[in-house]
């Protein structure tokens, strides 16, 4: 195991969660919301977000995959898995690990915007701005982080990582 530099405890992601959860369950009171799970990055930041959404919701997930086991993105990005049940006429919530170039995130827009739900929006627990260059809109983001790769909290480097409880750098890594 190489050894991992902290950049977020779970101390700090936890309270960040606290916040993220309150205001989704205001903004979207009364409103039949779906939560979707872009897998498999974002797996332990939706369970943990949404055990602080007071409104009833729906979870569903779809897989997408871009990066290979590399540290930068291909730029393909591809669908490994669809949605369990139609969205149409609800209200969606995509949730993503991160958002780096944006080009995942802005193709699942496009893509569930076909399907008619009565409004679209991004969660994300990270971005990375400096390489968001298309400014995909996140309209729920927990943290701004720089330009580093991370793993841990649901994200991976070459499959591995995703089990560590916060998010990390990993050292060969950190002068890049
Ligand atoms: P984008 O399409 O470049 O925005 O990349 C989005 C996806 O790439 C994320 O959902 C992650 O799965 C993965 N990704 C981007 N940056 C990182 C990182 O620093 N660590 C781990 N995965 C990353």
């Amino acid at each position: 195991m190489k050894r991992i530099a902290t950049m977020l405890s779970p101390e700090e992601i936890d309270s960040r969660l606290r916040e993220m959860g309150r205001e989704i369950s205001e903004d979207y009171a009364g409103r039949q919301l779906v939560l979707v799970g872009v897998l498999r990055g974002a797996y332990m930041f939706l369970a943990d977000l949404c055990r602080y959404i007071t409104i009833p919701i729906e979870v569903d997930f779809l897989g997408v995959q871009s990066y290979g086991d590399e540290t930068t993105s291909s730029g393909v990005v591809r669908m490994t898995s669809d949605l369990s049940r139609p969205i149409q006429d609800k209200h969606v919530l995509v949730v993503e690990d991160i958002v780096d170039t944006g080009l995942t995130a802005r193709y699942l827009i496009q893509n569930l915007e076909t399907r008619k739900p009565a409004s679209l929006a991004l969660c994300a627990l990270l971005e990375k701005p400096k390489n968001n260059v298309g400014g995909v809109p996140i309209r729920y983001l927990g943290f701004t982080i720089p330009d580093q790769f991370v793993i841990g909290y649901g994200m991976d480097y070459a499959s591995l990582y995703r089990n560590v409880p916060y998010i990390g750098v990993l050292e060969d890594q950190k002068e890049n």
